[in-house]
């Protein structure tokens, strides 16, 4: 793990880093930090595809401005840690163009603090990344393979959902791979991806944007779980959040 030099600005960007992953579960759950978007969405707001291009392109642009110093002449794992942020964020940009069928608005101020909180995250990792590893260890390798697995197995969880609505706007119970045992298998996947980044950079402030996403989406999913079991009276008893069997 690489850690910062513990002057007093980083010791309080990284303490605000800590309690805002540590905090960021609990609130969820509670309902404090419900991001106003599809199932838990707004009467009124933007389009929610506009958001989602919006709250993905801010954080590439982050990413690019904090490469800018090694961009030119970057070493092969700076290259490949850049593109790792850059692929993911490109790629849901991409989904909200072309894959996902949104059947409504997303809140205004949901997409600014979802498009701040990624922004942050794709800048720290870029700006950490001006001192990256040394040297391609064991771990950086399984992070290589985890980004790919987490990249492919988000991608066709979407599409199974785009899936859904061929016929109608309506929400359905999922099925299908993994939709059979958990409600959410794109967010495990999401948390897969972020674990590769996590390796690849190996700084501490990627394993706080790890945390943070890994407390957010599974507190979500449990809120999705609990929000399809009101919604479907027959919703199956077995059926988990995000970890099948599990939670
Ligand atoms: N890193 C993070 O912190 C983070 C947080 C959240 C999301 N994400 C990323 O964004 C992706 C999408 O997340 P999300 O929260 O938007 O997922 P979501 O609420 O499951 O929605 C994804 C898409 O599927 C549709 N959908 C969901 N459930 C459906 C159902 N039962 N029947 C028909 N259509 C359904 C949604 O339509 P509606 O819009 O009409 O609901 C939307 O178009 C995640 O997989 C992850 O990659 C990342």
């Amino acid at each position: 793990m690489i850690f910062p030099e513990w002057t007093i600005g980083n010791t309080i960007i990284y303490a605000f880093l800590a309690l805002a992953a540590i905090s960021v579960g609990p609130l969820e759950y509670f309902g404090r930090a419900m991001m106003a978007y599809s199932k838990f969405r707004p009467a009124s707001g933007i389009s929610t595809r506009a958001g989602m291009v919006i709250l993905y392109s801010a954080p590439l642009a982050a990413l690019v401005v904090s490469a800018l110093s090694y961009l030119s002449s970057p070493t092969t794992i700076q290259w490949i840690v850049f593109a790792s942020v850059f692929i993911h964020f490109a790629k849901r940009v991409l989904e909200s163009l072309f894959v996902h069928k949104y059947s409504g608005p997303i809140g205004v101020f949901t997409t600014l603090m979802i498009a701040g909180f990624y922004s942050l995250a794709a800048f720290i990792i870029g700006w950490l990344n001006r001192m990256p590893l040394q040297t391609m260890d064991t771990w950086f390798y399984l992070g290589m393979a985890l980004f790919v697995l987490g990249i492919i197995g988000n991608f066709i969880q979407h599409k199974r959902l785009a899936e859904l609505r061929k016929d109608s706007m309506e929400y359905k119970i999922p099925s299908g791979g993994l939709f059979d045992y958990v409600v959410c298998p794109h967010y495990l996947f999401e948390i897969i991806t972020w674990l590769g980044i996590f390796l690849l950079s190996r700084h501490l402030g990627a394993l706080l944007v790890l945390i943070f996403i890994t407390a957010y989406l599974s507190t979500r999913s449990i809120r999705t779980l609990a929000w399809y079991r009101e919604k479907f009276k027959d919703f199956p008893a077995d059926r988990k959040g995000i970890i099948p069997f599990v939670l």
